[in-house]
């Protein structure tokens, strides 16, 4: 059985999330009692994955003490500084803030606010479930897919979106096989992906990313199917580095590429994926090999965590609310009315 992602601890009140850093070694918690402790923790990506890093955030708006507009407008604030590309990270805090407007009584709101944390966490998870059967229909009953990153249950309230079709399509009885790409520099692939799904015993095959393409050539691919952090209203999706690279080599073999994201991925007010601000992280992640030598501080890094697909390179948005197809403006323009 695989760990929760994220769970609240009622006795002592504090939110416990699971270090995804030291995974698949050890699975640990920590114990997150104040504002600041889950910034740092989505900061350091101990938790990671657009839906989670929502839903922590909105656990830690609830751990505001003592609640006073001035600090719940500090906690916002630090929260929404903390990761800037997975736009569910300022969904959720705007689902919180929202909260925090309508409920004036401090004491209540102490309250409510961990209910809305809650619900946005358990919604999550009925969302993916949704997603996955919309996007297992898409699948044949015997196929083979690529997927990049981990957009599982790991990555989310619970079972996943990338991760949640191939669930739904092995729960509704197809045969089916996982490519994980092991995901430079921070091998969320090969460190989360591989393991959650060994867990759940669906077949699974670890590749590094560079192999991708070959794969594709070699042996028949179904589908390509990755979560997003962010998708513009065009249709263009922001999701982790290397997922552009696979969409290209996708196209070129003419496998079909599938994005599997809740409705708060979507965001309406981005035009396009150039808009997207990209996320750059520390060049340690890409210096400090695992185990291995360090490269010299002489050469220069270049580490940014994301990168954008352009919509015509993606066949289709599985949402809880249906699949989108291109024109992908169109589609998202009706689905926010
Ligand atoms: O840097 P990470 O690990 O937070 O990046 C995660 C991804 O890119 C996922 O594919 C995305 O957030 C979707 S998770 C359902």
């Amino acid at each position: 059985m695989l760990p929760d992602t994220l769970r609240w601890n009622e006795e002592e009140r504090q939110l416990e999330i699971l270090d995804q850093r030291k995974l698949p070694k050890e699975v640990s918690y920590l114990c997150c009692k104040t504002p600041e402790e889950v910034a740092v923790a989505i900061e350091d990506m101990a938790v990671r994955g657009a839906p989670a890093i929502g839903i922590a955030a909105a656990y830690g708006v609830a751990l505001t003490r003592p609640i006073t507009k001035d600090a719940l407008d500090d906690v916002f604030l630090r929260l929404a500084r903390t990761r800037p590309t997975a736009v569910n990270l300022f969904w959720a805090l705007n689902r919180m803030r929202k909260v925090t407007e309508e409920v004036t009584d401090i004491a209540l709101l102490e309250r409510v606010l961990l209910e809305e944390a809650k619900r946005i966490h358990l919604e999550d998870i009925e969302i993916n479930k949704k997603i996955g059967a919309y996007g297992a229909s898409l699948l044949p009953n015997d196929c083979t897919v690529i997927t990049h990153c981990n957009a599982g249950a790991l990555a989310t309230g619970g079972y996943g979106t990338a991760l949640g079709v191939i669930r739904a399509a092995k729960d509704k009885g197809k045969r089916i096989k996982v490519y994980a790409d092991e995901t430079r520099p921070v091998l969320q692939g090969a460190r989360l992906t591989a393991w959650e799904l060994y867990q759940d015993q669906i077949d699974v095959t670890l590749i590094c990313d560079s192999m991708a393409p070959f794969l594709m050539k070699k042996e028949k691919i179904h589908a390509v199917i990755v979560g997003a952090d962010r998708i513009a209203k065009n249709g263009d999706t922001a999701n982790k580095i290397g997922t552009y690279g696979l969409a290209v080599a996708a196209k070129f073999h003419g496998v079909p590429f599938i994005v599997a994201a809740p409705v708060s991925t979507i965001d309406p007010g981005c035009s396009s994926g150039g808009k997207i601000p990209i996320e750059m992280r520390k060049e340690k992640e890409i210096r400090l090999l695992p185990g291995a030598m360090e490269v010299p501080q002489e050469i220069p890094v270049w580490n940014p965590a994301f990168d954008v697909t352009p919509a015509n390179l993606i066949t289709a948005i599985v949402t809880e609310k249906g699949v989108l197809y291109p024109p992908f403006d169109e589609a998202i323009s009706k689905l926010f009315g």
